[in-house]
């Protein structure tokens, strides 16, 4: 280590130096007093004071008194002789002196130099030792983890030419999952085959909109098998010209079925509705075993946990994209405080013209029929009454849609419906009778309802919404029974405007996954039945890794790296590579987290192979049986920096993380950066994403930086493959940088740090906010110096791999597209996306503000109309969300100990952060 003992050694010279001025000084003194005294003695004898001195060489006092004056010269020349001499001498001695003082100082230096070696030796030894230590924790903790776990149960199959009769149930009536489904053909690991019957030549007619529809949208299904023999669940599509049939045709042609196996055991009925026409068709029929999957069911009809009620697909709705046609979702009061436009189905009621109310039809239910009167009176009320601009209508006046007997008709064109819905703040749906669990009306006016952010306010609690099994529908509408129609202006007006958006932000949610779209809705219903049954969902996809270099193109190597340190710091031992374990929880996720899945961004669709919301153990689980992978501080006993620096410790067991660097040509940055990182601790690869179309100059020398670094050749140049989930990446930690980017090792594994506790959050350096523009109502894009921020940018920030999966392949696409077409705001796309998901602010970390090395050629960031385009893609998003997602936060995270005074055998967490 020559460079600290330069540092060292300068104190030791410096002490020397002062003991020689000393020592001169001294002799100096000598000279200056002693001599001026004899002479003063000897001129005062002549004087005739009588002072006497003993004078060394002097035999006797008095003698010079009868000496006569030549004499006298000549002995004071003798003396000036002896002070010459003895000057001399002194003058010898000194530089005897200076020799033995610079052997001192040389012997001193080496002693010095021994110490620091030995203190350098002993830093190795306890490198070592710490290195020792965890590679022996390590292999304790591999030969663990290599237990052998249980082997995967064999998939049990009845035989392939299986045709046995069971007899069906007494009655399809009295089927539920426990009773009828038959799960030897599922079993957990069994990856949810699916076998649907081919449309073309089905047994039920089909008219062409349902066939292009199912098949456009199955095509794509991964659970799509095509070896009926071994699949799970049988997909009939039923369609509404199967009304044409008779009950008794329809019987034989479902017992007719190649895989109905006598019972019609795991099939799905689906009967799907193309506009508001559809028909209970499958009710008073015998369907033996298999699942009935449609809009309309009444109480009798429907088996729960077993039949699924599903929304009609609208051919109006086809191949539109769904966002521009939407309103945005604030302001969160509209003009009605709610409206209902419907009106009630003639056979049942008659309103006159003066609105009185005439009962019609003698054989309905009286109970039923007397309870729609009394809502109806109250309709009338309100109707009357126009504070807080209620919309009610109880006649449609014009175009009108007929639903079940007796229920409230809708009224108009989708286009009328939907301009009264964008302004209403509630939309009430009344269901329509005690004896109808759901029906087209019901689940088109849900639809339509969420689709144009008026909150739904469904009067008759024995609905049974779409998919209600695992949809929780409380936190996006409120469901009432009928008899509390005269309360619901009350009710209504006492829902916050916090409240009442989360409603509206959650019911799009659901409309958008769940129900938007046939694809939508057939995905949903085959997971519904999954998840029933415990299986996982198919592996969210990773992204291919190809590399710029191929087997005759190797990269070359730069030689003679050093080294860089930053702070004089150590920061943890270097380990080997650890990729962080994957798919720990998949049978676990889809049934613990079942709720959680299903009712938050982005839905049960994918398993991930890890989650940033995966659960965290209780503290002393890790000392008591679960800490494996766990690197608690100092054993769990805690400490300050020195310990700090030795372990992970925290919440969660030991990781890494993986940096992933976008470069554009610009060779000598990227190497520049790429050799900074040389000794980083924690790190386990490192990703450059090449993002020109040019391969890399023949002669580009990477360094050893003692990780992989992986060149991923990219299929065109756009700034979303920074956030692609690339299957090298191994670390649930992911380190986005620039290739300019200038971060120091203790700023990184701070971050990284400080991420391993906020998983779900984007944790970075330089913070930018949204600005509001009040002379434009919109946003601006604002990257001054200010106390509060809403963005961290991605230019050096750490977020979760799970967020790459959701960047890639569920944000809208429409977002990717603007990212392309402006080749800006990558990473404002992520921002809005973690705090769509989290609604939570990111987390800056450290002072840093800027993170550019000094004297890099300039980004593109700096002009004008790079800034414009910021602006631009803000509102853009915003639209697309129907909302404004980012929030802001006015604080950042330093270190536990920064600018805290520490007693002097005690360090620091990190020296400057
Ligand atoms: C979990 O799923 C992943 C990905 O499909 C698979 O590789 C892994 O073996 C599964 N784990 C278990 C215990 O089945
Ligand atoms: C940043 O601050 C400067 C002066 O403090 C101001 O002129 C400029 O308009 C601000 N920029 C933005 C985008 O607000």
């Amino acid at each position: 280590m020559p460079l600290s003992l330069d540092v060292l050694a300068t104190p030791v010279l410096r002490c020397l130096h002062h003991i020689r001025l000393s020592r001169i000084i001294g002799m100096l003194l000598v000279i200056l007093i002693v001599i001026p005294l004899i002479t003063h003695w000897y001129l005062g004898s002549v004087d005739g004071t009588n002072q006497r001195h003993d004078l060394p060489g002097v035999d006797s006092p008095g003698i010079f008194q009868d000496m006569d004056p030549k004499e006298l010269r000549h002995h004071v020349h003798e003396l000036h002789r002896i002070k010459s001499s003895v000057s001399n001498e002194l003058l010898e001695l000194e530089s005897k002196r200076q020799r033995l003082q610079g052997s001192i100082s040389h012997y001193n230096g080496e002693v010095e130099q021994a110490k620091v070696e030995l203190e350098t030796a002993r830093n190795e030894l306890n490198a070592l030792k710490l290195q020792l230590r965890q590679t022996q924790k390590e292999l304790e903790e591999t030969m663990e983890a290599h237990r052998p776990r249980v082997a995967q149960p064999h998939r049990i199959l009845p035989s392939e030419d299986d045709n046995v009769l069971i007899a069906p149930p007494a009655s399809s009536s009295s089927c539920r999952q426990h009773t009828c489904f038959d799960y030897s053909r599922c079993s957990l690991t069994s990856g949810f085959p699916v076998y649907v019957y081919p449309t073309e030549d089905s047994i039920f007619p089909l008219d062409s909109y349902i066939q292009d529809v199912t098949l456009s949208s199955l095509e794509q299904n991964l659970y799509l098998s095509s070896n009926p023999a071994t699949a799970c669940v049988y997909v009939v599509i039923v369609g509404t010209l199967a009304s044409r049939l008779g009950a008794k045709d329809m019987e034989r042609k479902l017992t007719s079925l190649p895989y109905w196996r006598g019972d019609g055991r795991n099939h799905l009925l689906v009967n799907i509705a193309r506009d508001y026409s559809a028909e209970n068709v499958l009710r008073n029929i015998e369907t033996g075993r298999a699942m009935v999957v449609q809009s309309e069911f009444v109480f009798s009809q429907y088996r729960a946990g077993f039949d699924i009620v599903i929304p009609p697909v609208f051919t109006w709705e086809a191949g539109r994209d769904a966002f521009d046609s939407i309103p945005p979702q604030v302001p969160a009061h509209r003009k009605h405080l709610f409206s209902f436009i419907g009106e009630k189905d003639s056979a049942g009621v008659i309103v006159s013209e003066k609105g009185e109310l005439f009962y019609n039809d003698a054989s309905s239910n009286r109970r039923g029929a007397a309870g729609e009167m009394d809502v109806l009176a109250d309709l009338v009320a309100i109707e009357n009454n126009d504070d807080d601009n209620l919309l009610v209508k109880v006649t449609c006046g014009g175009d009108s849609v007929r639903g079940l007997r007796g229920e409230w008709q809708l009224c108009g064109k989708p286009q009328e419906r939907q301009q009264v819905l964008r302004e209403s703040t509630f939309s009430i749906i009344i269901v329509a009778a005690s004896s109808v669990l759901s029906s087209v009306l019901t689940t088109v006016r849900l639809y339509e309802s969420l689709k144009y952010g008026a909150v739904p306010v469904i009067l008759g609690e024995q609905v049974q919404l779409p998919f209600s099994e695992v949809i929780d529908w409380q936190q996006a509408a409120f469901v009432f029974p009928l008899a509390r129609v005269s309360e619901l202006h009350f009710f209504l007006r006492t829902v916050s405007d916090s409240d009442l958006l989360r409603m509206r932000r959650q019911g799009r949610f659901l409309w958008e996954t769940y129900l938007s779209s046939p694809q939508a809705v057939l995905n949903t219903v085959l997971s519904v039945v999954r998840t029933r049954i415990s299986i996982p969902p198919k592996t969210v996809p990773e992204e291919p890794s190809p590399t710029v270099y191929n087997e005759d193109t190797y990269p070359l190597l730069l030689e003679e790296v050093e080294p860089i340190s930053e702070t004089g710091m150590e920061f943890g031992p270097v380990e080997p590579p650890y990729d962080s374990p994957k798919f720990l929880r998949n049978f676990t996720t889809s049934v613990v987290d079942k709720h959680t899945l299903w009712n938050s961004f982005p839905g049960p669709f994918y398993l991930y192979p890890y989650l940033p919301s995966d659960p965290v153990l209780p503290s002393e689980a890790k000392f008591m049986g679960s800490g494996l992978g766990f690197r608690p501080i100092n054993k769990g006993s805690g400490g300050a920096g020195k310990e700090f620096q030795e372990s992970l410790g925290g919440n969660v067991p030991r990781e890494q993380f993986t940096i992933v660097m976008l470069t554009y040509e610009r060779e000598s940055v990227l190497i520049n950066s790429l050799q900074r990182l040389i000794g980083l601790p924690y790190l386990n690869k490192v990703l450059v994403v090449w993002n020109s179309p040019n391969l890399p100059s023949e002669d580009l020398r990477w360094p050893d930086i003692g990780v992989p670094i992986v060149v991923i050749r990219t299929k065109k140049n756009s700034l979303n493959n920074r956030f692609l989930p690339y299957d090298v990446i191994e670390t649930e930690a992911i380190l986005s940088i620039d290739d300019d980017a200038h971060l120091r090792h203790d700023e990184i594994l701070f971050g990284f740090r400080v991420w391993r506790e906020a998983r779900d959050r984007v944790v970075g350096f330089p913070g930018r906010f949204h600005a509001w523009d009040g002379s434009h109502q919109s946003w601006l894009y604002n990257s001054n110096y200010s106390c509060e921020l809403s963005m961290v940018l991605t230019g050096a920030a750490f977020f979760h791999k799970y967020y790459a999966y959701l960047y890639s392949y569920v944000m809208p696409q429409v977002i990717r597209d603007k990212v392309d077409e402006y080749l800006n705001c990558e990473d404002i796309a992520m921002n809005f996306l973690v705090s769509h998901i989290t609604r939570k602010p990111p987390i800056k970390v450290t002072s840093r503000w800027t993170f550019r090395c000094p004297g890099c050629p300039q980004a593109l960031s700096h002009d004008d109309s790079h800034f414009q385009e910021r602006h631009k893609c803000i509102n853009y998003f915003v639209q697309v969300y129907g909302y404004m997602p980012l929030l802001n936060t006015q604080f950042r995270v330093d270190s536990v100990l920064f600018k805290t005074r520490l007693p002097h055998d005690k360090q620091k967490c990190f020296k400057f952060i």
